[in-house]
């Protein structure tokens, strides 16, 4: 149920933090996966090494911890999960939080982060009906932020009343609510990605220098927004994201035909470098030297996948989607290119070396439909990738 699902689960400090380690095995359960982080507070009642085994990672405990700046800066960690989970959720995390603090990893985290934050409040009676605790509850309900719980009961403090963090079944029934549903809940996408390869022989082929970073963070968005993907990618440099329908191609002719087997999509997104040429009748067995004589290559146009199924009379997509690495004059081949294949929207990028785009992390693309050209800031793929997907999202459920 949550396959391919990553929770940012911040542990705060708070004697419910003993209910933690049962919800971690509940989401490993479901398939997802957990990158915990613990306040300095949640290590009185709950030790590192119990959260670090059953999450399986590392914990992060520390803002100032050079080695995690190292390995995963802590905007970057904010940013890594589908859902960011704090339980238990304490007044004083709330109150950092309804604040704008950001004094720990803890809160800095929750301040940075983009991704949706569910709250998992556990407090004293008395804590929880204080009205700057009831203040900043519905301060962070009016920015967005989930609630489960807290529920009435008998405390640990020996009051009785509100304050009790919801028991960990019941959280994780919020988590499923939330990452169940988003807006492209039951529609199809098809994402291709990453370089094709064409044999010139069993042990050599050409290639180009997509990374398939663009279209791997593409198919992770429209993910995160529920669709259901199928991702059809060349060989690439980045692994696949998690949750796709995965189909591994090589060769252009391949990807076709992955690509019309996972037809009807309700939207097709492009992003694969797919070469625009094979060699016409690729050797057998591998070509050997021959004292000088020079092997002559010579070359068939492979099928344009992107204009094929943009131009399709039964079963195109409703909205199909391509991408323009151009190098110069980026906007005109980009609309042009639009026009010749048919697609709705054409994601442009300049791609000349001096942007160091092309197998880099950021992209600045130009937004070209039938409503003009947008020009989007230069951020990185991922950003592009959420920011398409919205689109997409939007205009699917118009
Ligand atoms: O023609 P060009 O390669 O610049 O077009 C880029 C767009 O067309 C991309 O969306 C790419 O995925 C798609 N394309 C395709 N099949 C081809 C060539 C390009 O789907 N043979």
């Amino acid at each position: 149920m949550l396959a391919g699902k990553r929770i940012l689960l911040i542990i705060g400090g708070g004697i419910a933090a003993f209910k933690v380690p049962q919800l971690i095995r509940l989401l490993r359960a479901e398939g997802a996966a957990v990158t915990p982080v613990m306040t300095a507070g949640a290590g009185e009642f709950v030790t590192p090494l119990t959260i670090s085994a059953l999450a399986g990672e590392k914990v992060y405990t520390d803002l100032f911890d050079l080695t995690n700046e190292a390995e995963m800066g802590h905007i970057q960690l904010s940013r890594v999960a589908d859902l960011v989970v704090v339980a238990p959720a304490t007044a004083d995390l709330m109150a950092k939080m309804a604040g704008g603090l950001a004094g720990d990893l803890a809160s800095t985290l929750l301040l940075a982060t983009d991704t949706p934050v569910l709250l998992a409040p556990a407090m004293n009676v008395r804590m929880w009906l204080n009205p700057a605790t009831q203040r900043n509850l519905a301060a962070l309900k009016g920015d967005g932020v989930l609630f489960t719980g807290p529920d009435d009961g008998d405390m640990a403090c020996g009051e009785h009343g509100p304050g009790r963090m919801s028991e960990p079944e019941v959280i994780m029934q919020a988590i499923r609510d939330h990452l169940g549903q988003g807006p492209l809940t039951g529609k199809k996408v098809l994402v291709t990605s990453g370089p094709t390869h064409e044999p010139i022989d069993p042990v050599r082929y050409i290639a180009n220098r997509s990374s398939g970073a663009q279209g791997t963070e593409v198919a992770r968005a429209l993910v995160r927004l529920g669709a259901e993907v199928t991702f059809v990618t060349g060989p690439a440099d980045v692994p696949p994201p998690d949750g796709v329908i995965l189909r591994r191609v090589e060769t252009a002719q391949q990807m076709l035909d992955a690509v019309e087997a996972a037809l009807p999509v309700d939207a097709a997104v492009f992003a694969a470098a797919v070469a625009d040429w094979r060699v016409a009748s690729a050797s057998g067995s591998k070509i050997k030297k021959q004292n000088g004589a020079l092997p002559v290559l010579e070359f068939a146009e492979n099928p344009d996948i992107l204009a094929s199924i943009s131009q399709l009379s039964d079963g195109r997509p409703p909205l199909v989607v391509g991408f323009a690495a151009e190098t110069d004059e980026v906007i005109a081949h980009a609309t042009a290119k639009r026009q010749r294949k048919g697609c709705d929207w054409i994601l442009a990028n300049d791609v000349s070396p001096e942007t160091g785009i092309m197998g880099g992390t950021e992209n600045a693309v130009t937004l070209i439909s039938d409503e003009g050209a947008e020009s989007w800031p230069r951020m990185g793929k991922r950003d592009v990738a959420r920011r398409l997907a919205a689109k997409i999202a939007e205009t699917l459920t118009k």
